[in-house]
């Protein structure tokens, strides 16, 4: 069990700062998903946990212990790659138990270990069987189980499902969830994807060229996003945000916070446009609608409309979000949010 903390850290490559003064604490036991988008620093900062990478100045805590000059074999972390590398000559058995031999672990408790932890990945019944006769997912789970063996306090994890097939991902994400509460470990899991972050993760940490933009359990980053960057990541499709005025205040709403209706409604915010697309998906149909003050995406559990047909967009007043000029999230106690209220609720749309 580990908790970690980053002090003030920065990273540069060649003068490059990629981590600019980041403090963070990931707290002992939970799962915590790092996400953003690609080149924001995740691996960055995994690499500097496990000490792969250093950084170039702040500290890096592992239970409150600064771990600078501890070396990467020492500091009780494990790391699963999204190239995870099992050896192809080796049996699933001989993969699992590679690093206790190098460890000098005596035979009787390597057989134990092996035998515990590939129950724990459901792989008991493919010891004796050579990586090329696995599934993906069952290779994934070896490179897990290598991990494993070496009872880390620490899970470091790279992307590592990215490269299963979207069924495979959504399977294994649920399979990491158990094993999480299995094994009680910290895991710090890194994702570009906000999909993996909001099914997985106690705590989402989320990031963006270098700098954390909100650190939060799945459900408040969604509904009280910090800033618009936030906003527009977490979620499918995301929040639609547009000018309120020429002040650089911003409203925004989700697409399945909007009603779409033939005739105005009695909301808040009402506004007049056209169907400009149509996915159907089968439990929802997301429609694009155009109208003079930008297109919206609504995300409706009925498929009412057509290509081309004119429809009233109504957001309630409960559902509504105003961004600053600085693109920080309006709090509805902050005296200017009815002003803002009033201001959109004065505007006629279409
Ligand atoms: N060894 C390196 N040398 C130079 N630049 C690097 C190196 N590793 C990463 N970077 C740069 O640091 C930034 C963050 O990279 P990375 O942490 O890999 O992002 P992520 O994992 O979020 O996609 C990127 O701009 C990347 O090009
Ligand atoms: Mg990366």
């Amino acid at each position: 069990m580990a908790s970690i903390e980053f002090v003030r850290v920065t990273k540069s490559f060649d003068k490059q700062e990629v981590i600019k003064d980041l403090d963070l604490k990931i707290e002992d036991g939970k799962f915590t998903v790092l996400v953003g988008p690609s080149g924001c620093g995740k691996t960055t900062l995994l690499r500097m946990i496990a000490g792969l990478d250093p950084q170039t100045s702040g500290s890096v805590l592992i239970n409150g212990k600064d771990v600078s000059r501890i070396a990467p074999g020492q500091r009780g972390v494990a790391m699963v790659f999204q190239n995870y590398a099992i050896y192809p000559t080796m049996s699933v058995r001989e993969n699992i138990e590679f690093g206790l031999k190098n460890n000098k672990v005596g035979k009787a408790e390597r057989t134990e270990l092996v035998e515990s932890i590939s129950r724990a990945v459901g792989l008991y019944d493919y010891l004796d069987r050579k990586p090329s006769t696995l599934s993906g997912g069952q290779r994934q789970r070896v490179a897990l189980a290598r991990a494993m063996v070496k009872k880390p306090s620490v899970f470091l994890m790279d992307e590592p499902l990215s490269n299963l097939d979207a069924k495979l991902r959504v399977q294994m994400r649920i399979e990491l969830i158990e094993l999480h509460k299995k094994l009680g470990t910290t895991f710090v899991y890194v994702t570009h994807d906000q999909v993996e972050a909001m099914s997985m993760a106690d705590t989402i940490v989320l990031m963006n060229k270098g700098v954390i933009q909100q650190e939060a359990p799945p459900d408040r980053m969604y509904r009280q996003p910090s800033n618009c960057f936030t906003a527009q990541f977490i979620g499918v499709p995301p929040m639609n945000i547009a000018e309120l005025g020429a002040n650089g205040v911003k409203y925004g709403f989700r697409p399945e916070s909007a009603n779409l209706s033939a005739e105005p409604g009695d909301e808040l915010f009402s506004l007049r446009g056209r169907i400009a697309t149509r996915e159907m998906l089968g439990s929802e149909t997301i429609y694009q609608v155009r109208s003079g003050s930008g297109a919206f995406m609504i995300k409706c559990r009925e498929d009412l409309f057509a290509v081309d047909q004119e429809a009233y967009v109504g957001v309630p007043a409960d559902k509504l979000n105003f961004f600053g000029p600085d693109e920080r999230r309006i709090e509805a106690r902050d005296s200017s949010y009815r002003d803002y209220l009033e201001a959109l609720r004065g505007q006629r749309h279409g």
